[in-house]
């Protein structure tokens, strides 16, 4: 478990939603949450943040609405394929409370300015808000600890293309600027986050739990409807999940060099890929200190018992 203050920033989202299962399983020091389109309007994922934090017993974390539209561009309508049409997989909670009325870009600078040096920022979908919140304060490098992101493909494919993972083919522009700032970034890709997976072991104990566990198994219903001819069996991938875990501790990679990340941001056929630097790879990835990436490669297995385990926890 981390002490230290945490701004969360979702497009809540099946796999978003295990995530604040984990985080509060693990009692992070949730300051604030903000959501972005991605999986589904900002709107919604705010609304599904809101629900689902009351459900686990937290409705007193503040969430915010953040940017509906990706920076220069139009939001496309999210992931209904993926996510279900509520994004939560159909699953309908009561619905609890209500948004404040900051932007989600305005909570994580305020959030910077109230905990200098040891806000740390966990984004789990497209990275607008964040983009947003470096124009607001050009100083918000200087007052973040650390940024984790689900997103980006190192070494293998992406999930929306050949090339790009979907949380940066949303807003590469964002994704860019948030490469190009002054503070270190860990990227939580699809190289490690498509080895971490739930099986149908781990759904049908999830749904032997809670209030929680059981309507986190009940979404997975869809998400596994949408995996299973990806991954050839009943199961889904642990994206955003793991990214947190990675981002408390609770997994440590077993591979994560130090490497520069770029973007491509044109709208041709390489748009979102993330262009990490590994050529470092054959003489055991040497220090490079004026470097701020971190990309995790490779995880031991075992992730979806772990995440299995702190999601039980859960009322
Ligand atoms: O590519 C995986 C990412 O896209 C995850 O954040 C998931 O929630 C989806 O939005
Ligand atoms: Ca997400």
């Amino acid at each position: 478990m981390s002490g230290a203050p945490w701004y969360f920033d979702c497009d809540t989202g099946i796999d978003d939603a295990l995530t604040l299962g984990l985080l509060v399983a693990e009692g992070a020091d949730l300051k604030g949450i903000g959501s972005v389109s991605g999986n589904l309007s900002a709107a919604g994922g705010a609304r599904n943040t809101l629900d689902l934090m009351a459900l686990m017993g937290r409705p007193d974390v503040p969430v915010a609405v953040g940017a509906h539209d990706p920076i220069g561009g139009v939001f496309g309508g999210g992931a209904e394929f993926v996510h279900g049409a509520n994004g939560i997989g159909e699953v309908e909670l009561p619905h609890v409370g209500e948004p404040v009325a900051e932007s989600a870009a305005a909570m994580l600078v305020r959030l910077a300015h109230e905990h200098p040096g040891t806000l740390r920022v966990l984004a789990v979908g497209p990275l607008t808000n964040l983009a947003l919140a470096l124009e607001l304060e050009p100083e918000l490098p200087s007052l973040v600890a650390d940024v984790v992101i689900m997103g980006g493909a190192a070494l293998v494919p992406g999930n929306v293309s050949a090339v790009a993972e979907a949380n940066i083919w949303n807003d590469p522009i964002a994704a860019q600027a948030v490469f190009d700032a002054a503070w270190p970034v860990t990227m939580v890709g699809l190289d490690v986050t498509m080895l971490a997976r739930f099986e149908e072991s781990h759904r049908t104990e999830l749904a032997a739990g809670g209030a929680a566990p059981a309507a986190l198994a009940a979404m997975l219903d869809v998400y596994f409807q949408y995996y299973t001819p990806i991954l050839g069996r009943p199961s889904c991938a642990l994206h955003d999940p793991l990214a947190a875990a990675i981002a408390l501790g609770v997994v440590v990679p077993t591979l994560a060099p130090v490497a520069p990340v770029e973007v491509d941001t044109t709208d041709g056929p390489g748009r979102g890929q993330t262009l990490v630097d590994l050529r470092g790879r054959f003489v055991g990835y040497p220090a490079q200190p004026d470097v701020r990436h971190t990309v995790p490669l490779e995880i031991a297995e075992g992730f979806g018992d772990r995440l299995l385990e702190s999601l039980l926890r859960l009322p």
